[in-house]
């Protein structure tokens, strides 16, 4: 498609930009791991056009749809469910999930709540063996467990699937049955948390981030006995050299499996419309793009073939993204499971859903950085996907010896969960849709 002499100019000229932007203090601080920092005069600017259907007339992608199925069960209908158990879920389906797919699917009556997963929305290339949906269903329960006080509810979870195998089924992953109970608080500060809670992407910096034991470390080990937790200054990381190496090789690694990469972009929206029309996924905005790069991104959607093409570049863009995210976040976090079972993946959601949420209290911005962790758990549980790269086996595998290194981790311990949080010194990232609570009752 390119000669080879064309595609060492596009290497030049992506060069030529990074070591533009280093040379003027550094590239954009509101891009992501995948924003590339660089601006494009030919493009509108992002503030003022908002349906973005110039882009459309640029290139057309098709629109990613898919087609969720529901529990097979009884169910409720969506506006039978009663008064505080809907506004709880109206809540917690605020929950991240991985590219925002929402794969949870629900079945209520007038107490109980069984959550299990639509399979067809969950298949991704992350989502090896159902890990990152654990986490999810894991965020998703928190919020739930969190909220239902302060709304004069008491919740008890139960989890269900015991066995990898069992998650494959469709049935329900773990139920909540809930009692009447006096108002928590009256205060609402969970549900306020859950309500403005989001990834963000921007640059952030340590002021206001007080990393003692007292402050931090806020979660209850006896609560959660299946997991533990671990924290670093972005200080300390940046000059963990192995560490900060193994983050930035591993961030890359959507750009080295297309597999991958094909199950990312089925899930960025691309114009305001195709976000209305799914009401899922991640809106270009969102993930910190500026226009010429998320006109990039849709042309590799197109067509494919350029991905092989673009990816080196974007490679060497990432790496130096994150070295600067990293090294100038207020911490990493990691949570770590003590069995590698699917209750322990759940449980470990549920930390780090009340850890997020509880910087976000504390007026901290989160970013998970899920590829160092959630590859490495597995690798290390023998479920890397058949598409990993023999290098990015040895990547991860390695990778199990430098968080334990730098994290003090435990024999036994393996990572699950990993993010950076600090103050957001950037623009906020734009706020991501949710689907209606019907569509996750009825599975349309
Ligand atoms: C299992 C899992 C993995 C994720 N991995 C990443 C990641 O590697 N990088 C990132 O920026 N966001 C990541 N996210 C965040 C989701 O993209 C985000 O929750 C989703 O798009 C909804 O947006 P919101 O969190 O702003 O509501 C992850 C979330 C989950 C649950």
């Amino acid at each position: 498609m390119f000669s080879s002499r064309r595609k060492t100019l596009l290497l030049q000229r992506a060069r030529t930009l990074i070591e533009r932007d280093a040379a003027v203090g550094g590239v954009d601080t509101a891009s992501t791991p995948i924003g590339l920092g660089f601006t494009l005069p030919l493009f509108p600017d992002s503030t003022r056009t908002t349906n973005d259907e110039w882009m459309d007339r640029v290139v057309k992608a098709p629109v990613s749809k898919l087609r969720p199925e529901a529990l097979p069960l009884t169910n409720q209908s969506a506006n039978q469910v009663s008064g505080q158990i809907k506004t709880v879920l109206e809540l917690a389906v605020r929950a991240p999930s991985g590219d925002n797919c929402q794969p949870w699917r629900f079945n209520v009556t007038d107490s109980t709540l069984e959550i299990g997963i639509d399979q067809s929305l969950a298949q991704h290339t992350f989502n090896n063996r159902h890990h990152a949906s654990l986490v999810s269903v894991g965020m998703l329960v928190e919020s739930i467990t969190l909220a239902s006080p302060e709304l004069g509810l008491q919740t008890e979870v139960q989890w269900l699937a015991t066995e990898f195998a069992s998650l494959d089924r469709k049935s329900p992953w773990v139920r909540i049955t809930f009692t009447s109970a006096p108002s928590a608080t009256g205060q609402s500060t969970w549900q306020a948390a859950i309500q403005s809670r989001s990834t963000q992407r921007g640059e952030f910096s340590a002021t206001g981030v007080v990393l003692s034991h007292s402050k931090f470390n806020f979660v209850k080990q006896s609560d959660f006995p299946l997991v533990s937790a671990s924290v670093l200054s972005g200080e300390q990381a940046r000059s963990t050299a192995t560490l900060m190496d193994f983050i930035c090789k591993s961030e890359q690694y959507v750009f080295s499996n297309f597999s991958a990469l094909r199950d990312l972009l089925q899930w960025v929206r691309f114009s305001k419309n195709e976000t209305q029309a799914t009401n899922d996924g991640m809106p270009w905005r969102s993930l910190g793009l500026k226009p010429a790069e998320a006109l990039l991104f849709k042309t590799m959607k197109r067509f494919p073939v350029l991905q092989k093409v673009f990816s080196p570049i974007i490679r060497i863009v990432i790496a130096m993204q994150t070295r600067r995210k990293i090294g100038r976040a207020g911490g990493i976090a990691l949570l770590s499971v003590k069995t590698a079972t699917p209750e322990a993946v759940f449980e470990a959601g549920r930390v780090a859903m009340r850890q997020w949420l509880h910087l976000e209290q504390l007026g901290l911005a989160v970013q998970p950085i899920s590829a160092a962790s959630l590859c490495v758990f597995d690798v290390a549980s023998g479920a890397a996907p058949a598409s990993m790269p023999v290098g990015y086996k040895t990547l991860y595998r390695n990778g199990l010896g430098t968080l334990m290194d730098a994290f003090c981790l435990n024999a036994g311990e393996t990572p699950i969960w990993m993010y950076r949080f600090g103050q957001l010194t950037a623009k906020p990232t734009q706020e991501t849709p949710r689907r209606t609570l019907a569509s996750f009752l009825s599975g349309r």
